[in-house]
Parts: structure tokens; sequence; C-alpha cells
């Protein structure tokens, strides 16, 4: 999703800050028109519109499908120089066969879907269809979106290099990354890029066609879009501007697009393609693994490679963390290179004696603290969002070359003599890591990809002939009640699980081993679902209505999010001061449809503008004040990258590598120390030893070298590097008067930005606010030491290695909460209860109001009550609700 928090680390990168800051800064020179043009607003109204309403106009407005007028047929036929070997390629590929109807429905159709099976051609053939047909020869251009930035940028370059073009005509865009230029006629991207396009331009008019790739695969940002297109198609069609909308889908289930009046009045004809597809031996295991799927998945690869003929393997995983442990651990027994082994991803950081030395810090409160300003910030850049996904179809089965389970043959040696080319495959490679794939192996060798669930679909690698399929696939799971959300590894679908079969018969008859029983596979659910069911919406209800959409449940949802999830999205806006509060006023269910459609605030637009969850919006959005940007960027940027820290109290294989461990592990908790600083830093907590952490680390230069020594991850610093050159080029496209410097070194924050930055984090993460449980509230003696939140029963706890954990402050906001041992906050930092009315407005019930920052202390009973003579406010445990009369 657009949550920049699901981002992961990324293998090394080379950055082109020049390309990006060009490409921000052209998104901000035309981001004027955003509220400005009429058809914008007529679309938006429709939109808006109650449902009856809009059935009704519905007979009047043109959302019929079918072409009247000629207008938008090109005429011109635009030869392509393709080399004979590329040509003969092509001619292979099944979508080839289908050209001619593809693109008479499109002539005769605003809008087209085409299904075909993953490898038929879509992706690479249909925009050259398009191209070749004339759709790119005015003014207007050829869009295809992918779920993926590894798509995006790998099916641009493939495209250039069959129609023999260069790059400058046809480009990628991804977030901030792309080579667009205004010679480009096809322009690759994600589906969160050209959701940042309608904001800017809400017809697209730069674009003649738009291809909507990967649909199946749901993505939230391709159903928004899908939506949205829904009515910028007929409205450009019916302003004389033609466009036309093409939406591939690797399955036939596309019931969500066609059978749905609320999207298409006239259902869009269906193009199938038929994709020669070779029969796969599906074997299945006689046990399930539970745990050890990595080893299971190491086992079966090393047998197929020691005793089946030659044939490309692909193993399925679920992260990138276990994509590099296997293809270490298939490197070392099957050698290629000498040296080519990549090192292991850490997990987290959990040293209790580490805080042993930490002093308790006086909690002072000065009354000269400089305060940060809601209505003062700064916004507006792009976005995208990305993440291993899922999908389905195909299958076939039977039981020869059975190679059977092996769970317990641990010494599984390979015969060095032929060697394994391993080659891992994830969201995230950087793209000339992720080209290797698609090269032959070198002679003598056998291919072997270790992969995510990226390879199910969206990339076809050449010469698969085995598969080996772990069923389970890593998902965000978020919990609403409690808003812990986390990324958990599940089984996953009847659907995805055949598409993964798929993948061994695509140029000869292959087999697929699954380390699960066939009764598991029984059990598996038929479909994926859509993402969008099952996600936070926050930072799509933000977006939409920064699009002026303020009727979020009108919207034409190809599946519609549960209005639970679209209540609760709004209420976390409201509470962060993006939506204005509706006024309870009128009936319950006038109010409860109030509810429903908070208008935006400017605060709210400022932050739609940054590429980050709206929590941390908030804070890129306040962090211009008393220069804390640089800071808040760098905390943000750390934020959002998974485990800055290594894990060293990971088990330790042997006793030479225990000693080591414990000796790193002593000097983290220097560092640590060290990073957090002294006196008022210390309560900026685990979000100064983050900023202590990434500042270091810029001065040493970032090298593994120094990672290493640390106990930092270094491909995780590579990211925070990389995120903050990013941040603070939106920032700087946003608002050049700010000038923030791209130079990474900074150093460290005086007193007074640790206090301000204290209260930006407390602005941001103000709905993840905890207080310690005051003695009278003591039901158990194990809660000592514990905090309450708003939303949960159980108490949670500051962790050992927090610079907190002995100051033990009345007031802290958290990142997000773990549970390991116990109940764990992550990235704790103390807040002033003072500071909670006026950063907080919208949590609190002032009673009068208040008007000036007051001395406040706190009492206990139920919730957070802090009162003051006859003053008198409670911090809401739950979100606001509306008062019923
Ligand atoms: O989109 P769809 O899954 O239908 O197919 P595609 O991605 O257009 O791929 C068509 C063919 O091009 C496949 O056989 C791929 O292996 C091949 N291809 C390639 O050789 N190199 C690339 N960089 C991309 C695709
Ligand atoms: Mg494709």
């Amino acid at each position: 999703g657009n949550d920049m928090s699901d981002i992961s680390t990324s293998d090394d990168d080379d950055h082109d800050e020049e390309e990006e800051n060009s490409e921000v800064n052209k998104t901000a020179a035309t981001s004027e028109c955003k509220e400005t043009s009429p058809a914008c607003e007529e679309v938006k109204e429709e939109v808006n519109q109650e449902q009856q309403q809009t059935q009704k106009k519905e007979t009047e407005e043109s959302i019929s499908n079918e072409v009247t007028t000629t207008s938008s047929q090109p005429a011109v036929f635009i030869p392509v120089d393709r080399s004979p070997k590329m040509q003969a390629a092509r001619l292979k590929l099944p979508v080839l066969a289908e050209e001619q109807i593809i693109m008479e429905a499109v002539r005769e159709n605003h809008c087209v879907i085409i299904c075909g099976e993953t490898g038929s051609g879509k992706t690479t053939q249909v925009p050259q269809f398009l191209y070749e047909a004339g759709y790119a020869s005015g003014t207007g251009i050829i869009g295809i979106t992918e779920p993926r930035r590894v798509a995006a940028v790998s099916m641009s370059h493939r495209v250039a290099k069959e129609m023999n073009l260069s790059t400058r005509v046809v480009s990628y865009q991804i977030r901030y990354e792309g080579n667009v230029t205004d010679e480009t006629k096809i322009k690759f991207m994600t589906d969160g890029v050209l959701l940042k396009e309608i904001q800017k331009d809400f017809l697209l008019q730069r674009y003649s066609a738009i291809i909507i790739d990967e649909a199946h695969e749901r993505s939230v940002y391709t159903d928004i879009l899908i939506g949205l297109l829904s009515r910028i198609v007929p409205l450009r069609n019916k302003k004389g501007l033609p466009m036309k909308l093409l939406v591939m889908s690797a399955t036939l289930r596309v019931e969500d697009f066609t059978d749905n009046q609320k999207l298409f009045k006239t259902p869009p004809p269906i193009v199938k393609v038929d994709a020669r597809q070779f029969p796969v031996t599906i074997h299945f295991n006689k046990r399930t693994p539970l745990d050890d799927y990595t080893g299971e998945a190491f086992h079966k690869t090393c047998k197929i490679h020691r005793m089946l003929p030659s044939g490309g393997i692909l193993v399925f995983l679920t992260g990138q963390a276990e994509v590099h442990s296997l293809c270490r651990r298939l490197r070392k027994a099957f050698p290629f290179r000498k040296g080519d082994t990549i090192a292991a991803d850490g997990e987290e950081d959990d040293n209790s004696e580490a805080v042993k030395r930490f002093k308790r810090a006086k909690q002072k409160k000065s009354v000269s603290l400089p305060r940060i300003d809601l209505d003062n910030y700064s916004a507006q850049p792009v976005d995208e969002g990305d993440e291993d996904r899922e999908a389905g179809i195909a299958e076939d089965e039977g039981s020869d070359l059975d190679i059977g389970d092996d769970p317990d043959d641990t010494d599984v040696k390979g015969d060095p003599s032929i060697p394994m080319y391993v080659l891992p495959l994830y969201s995230l490679l950087a793209p000339e890591q992720q080209a290797k794939v698609f090269r032959p192996p070198p002679p003598g060798t056998r291919l072997c990809v270790v992969a995510t669930n990226v390879a199910e679909t969206s990339l076809t690698i050449p010469g698969i002939k085995y598969v080996v399929d772990c069923g389970r696939v890593k998902k965000r799971f978020y919990d609403r009640v409690t808003g812990v959300s986390s990324f958990k590894v599940t089984w996953t679908s009847q659907a995805a699980a055949n598409q993964r079969a798929g993948r061994a018969g695509r140029t000869e008859p292959g087999h697929c081993y699954r380390l699960y029983s066939s009764a598991v596979f029984g059990d598996f659910s038929p479909f994926s679902e859509a993402e969008i069911t099952r996600r936070p919406v926050d930072d799509l209800v933000l977006q939409m209505k920064d699009l002026n959409i303020e009727k979020v449940v009108n919207f034409p949802f190809p599946t519609p999010p549960s209005t639970e999830a679209l209540v609760a999205a709004e209420q976390l806006l409201v509470s962060l001061g993006a939506l204005k509060e509706p006024p309870r006023l009128g009936s319950v269910k006038e109010m409860e449809r109030a509810r429903l459609s908070c208008p935006i605030t400017p605060l709210g637009r400022a932050m739609a503008s940054f590429p980050v969850a709206p929590r941390y919006a908030k804070m890129l959005a306040l962090g211009r004040q008393q220069e804390c940007l640089p800071y808040v960027i760098a905390v943000v940027a750390a934020m959002t990258v998974r485990e800055l820290f290594e894990d060293l109290n990971r088990p330790a294989g042997s006793e030479d590598e225990s000693s080591k461990l414990s000796h790193r592990r002593a000097r983290m908790v220097q560092m640590r120390r060290l990073w957090a600083g002294q006196g008022p830093s210390l309560l900026l907590g685990d979000i100064m030893v983050m900023l202590g952490a990434v500042g270091a680390c810029e001065f040493a230069g970032c090298t593994p070298k120094f990672c290493e020594e640390n106990g930092l991850r270094y491909k995780a610093m590579v990211e925070v590097r990389r995120l903050r050159s990013q941040l603070t080029n939106a920032v700087n496209s946003v608002c050049p008067d700010m000038g923030v410097f791209v130079n990474p070194k900074m150093s460290p924050p005086t007193a007074h930005q640790v206090v301000c930055l204290r209260q930006i984090t407390l602005a941001g993460l103000g709905d993840h606010l905890a207080r310690r449980i005051q003695a009278e509230e003591l039901l158990d003696p194990k809660w000592k030491d514990a905090y309450k939140t708003p939303l949960m029963d159980d108490p949670v706890f500051i962790h050992p290695s927090s610079p907190l954990f002995k100051t033990l402050p009345e007031f802290v906001v958290y990142q997000e909460i773990m549970e390991t041992t116990k109940m764990y906050m992550k990235g704790v930092s103390a807040v002033e209860a003072e500071w909670v009315p006026q950063l907080l407005p919208q949590y609190c019930h002032l009673d009068p109001p208040l008007e000036s920052p007051a001395p406040w202390f706190c009492t206990s009973t139920g919730g957070i009550r802090c009162h003051r003579s006859s003053t008198f406010f409670r911090v809401a445990w739950q979100l606001p609700a509306v008062e019923m009369e």
C-alpha cells in the first residue's frame, strides 16, 4: 500500500538524484490545477451524489461503454523496426494471435478487458499493439500501470528493447524514480503514480490510452483506479478527448469489474487469450512442515538438482530474508562462484542488559519550552504502493518423477560438479539484479530462482521446469481494534498455488513440488480476497478526499471496503486533524451520514501530498518548524524501514560465534546509550536512538563495516538514506522556501529542537498515546511499570532496550505494539500531558474550552483525566464518538 511502513529493506540500489529531482519538480509544477478544473468537479460531483440520484442520472449521463462516434479511431499505422530475432520470439506469444480481436474491441469500446494466462504476452505486447495502431501518434501517450515497481521498471526496458526504441520513448516512473522524457510515448508506472497524477489532472489529458495491468491482483490502488477511470473515460469521450481503458487480468475471475452496475453500465467485452500451457505434474508432500519450510525447500531443491534432468528450478518463499537465507544455503551446497554469498538479514534487537546502565532522566518541566503550532505546515509530491501480492489459475495432477518427502535427510550434499546458478527475486530487489533472471544461466549450470510471490504472475522467468512451493504467503494483517499492524505468514489460496504450479509448464511439461499435503491444500481458500477488504484504508480515504470525493461510501469500488473500515479511517483522519469533524447535530441518521463524509482540512491536503501513511505525513507537514525538518525526515525514514538494528540475540551457531555475539551485544548497548544522548534528548527515547544511529552512520559514510561494528543492518541503513533523499526532494519540491539540505549529514538536534521533535511525534502518533498505570490501578503486581493505551485492555510495556525503560514517563507515544514475551511498545517517546489538548484537540473533550497553554496534572479515575481548577479535559479512551441525544 501507500503506507511506506511496509517498505522493508532493499538491496543496494544506485540512485539517480538528478533524475529524481527533475521528476518531482515536474509534478509540483502541474499541481496547481487540482481544484480548478471544471471537468474534474463534474465527475466528483457525480461520485458525491447520493446513490439513488446517481442511478437516475446514469440513464442520461453516458457511462455506456459503446463508442458512438468515430473520432477516437486513430487512422495511422506506426511501423516498428524490430530485430528479426525479436519478431520471431514475439510471434510465439499467444497474445499475438489475438491482436486483431483485441484491437477491434478497443476501437469499438471505451473499455476492454483482456484475460490471459501469465506469460501469454499481455504486458509486453498490448502496449505495442496500441502504439502500432497509432494511439501514441498524437499528443496523447499510452500509460500502463503495474502494482509492483519491479514490473514497471523491467517491463519498460523489455518493451523498449523489443521495439528497438530508446528508454526516452518507452519509459517508466516509479515513486521518485523514472526516465520519462518529452519524447515518451509508452509509460510504465506503478498504480500509485497514476493515482497521484489523477489528483493533478483529473482528466488525465496526457494519455490517449490507459492499461491497468495485473487487475486480478486486486491491489487497492488498482481497484481505485478502475473505479475512477470508469468515470473519467466516458467523460473524456463525451468531451471529444477520446481515451481508451484496457484492464488486463491473468485470471478469468473478472466479475467484480464486469457484473458491476455501479462501475460500468454496459459490461465491457472480455477478450480471452488462450495460452499454451504444458501439463504440470503436482507432487504433494505427505507431511506438512509447520515451521521450517525454508529448510524443507532447501532439501527438496537439492534433491531435484541431484536427481532430475536439466531445467530451471523456481522456489516460492514468503519474504526477502527467507529468500536470501535459502540462496546462501544453496550456493554453499552447489558452489558457483567463490564468495558469492549474501549476508543474512537480522531481525530485532532485544537486549535487556543493554539498558541497566541508563540513568533515570529527570523530567524537567520548563516554562519556556518551544511549541509546535498545528497551523504551521507545508505540503505536496508523488506516490505509489508496492508489496508482494498474490493471484491465480492453472491445474494438473499426476505422479511420475515423485522424489518423495525427505525432511529427515539432513545431510543432503550437492554434487559440486554441477554448479547451481542461484538468483534471488523479490519486489524491492534492485532492477539490475532482478534483470538477471531473464538471461540464460551460464553454460553448464542449472538456474535456480528463489522468489517471493512476485514470480507468481508479474514476471515470467524463462526455462523453469520445476517449481517448489512452500504454500505460504506473507501478508499484512491489521487489528482494527488495537491498530496493531503486522506482517504474518499464512497459507496462500488455491488459485495462487495453482498459478505458482503453472510457472513450471511454460516451455515444456514440468513438475511442481508442494511442501504441504493435499489435505492442507484442500483447506486453502479458493481465491485471494481483494486487498482493500483486509487492510486499513486511512491513506486511501485521505487520497480520495484530496480528490474532493467526500462521500467515499458512494465511490464505485470494484469491491467496496467494509463500512467499519471506512468509519475507522475517517475517525483516525479526524483525530489527526486531516478531516473536519462533522457537527454533532440533527438526527442519529444524519449524524451517521455526516460521519462518513467529513470534508478535508488544509492540513489534510498538506498531508495527502506526502508519500507516507497519514500519521507520518502529519509529522512531515509540521516538521518545518524550529528547523526540525531534516530530523523529522530522518525519523520518518527510519520509522518506515523495518528493523534498523541487527538481531544480536539470535541463537549462535558455534561457541566462537556466541562469544562474538556477546561482544557485539555489549558494543550495541554502548552505542545505543551514546545515540540516546544526554539530558533532554533522553526523553525523545527510541526516536532519539534512531536519529542518533542514522546521524552516526552518515558521518561514517554509511559503510557495511560501520554497520557491522555497530549492530546496524546495512541494507536498512542504505534504505533509510534513500528514503531521506526522496523525502527531502519531496519537501523541497513543495516548499522551495524551506531549502532543506540534501546533505545527509546532520548535527545532533538542540535541546529546543528535541522538545519540538517530541511534540511533532505526539501530533503524528497521537492515537498511540499511552499513560503509565497509577498505583491505585495496579490490579496485578505484574502491571508495575506498565502502561495503558486507549484501545487495549491489556497493559503494554516499555522495552528494556529503550532509553525510557528506567525513566518511565507519565505519558508516552509509541510507533507500534509488538507482541513478544510481553506486549512491548516500539519507538517510544515521552510526551508532556499539557501538550495533549494543544496538539490533539480532537482527542479531548474540553469543558470549558481551553484558551491558553496551562499547567496540568493528572488523576486517573478511568481514562486519562487531567484537570486544573475549573478547566477539565478528558482524553478520549475511544476515538471521539458522536454523542447521542
Ligand atoms: O504479461 P504476461 O504475463 O501475459 O506476459 P509478459 O510479461 O508480456 O511476458 C511475455 C514473455 O516475454 C514471457 O515469456 C517472458 O519470459 C518474456 N520476457 C522476457 O524474456 N524478458 C523480460 N524482461 C520480460 C518478459
Ligand atoms: Mg504481465
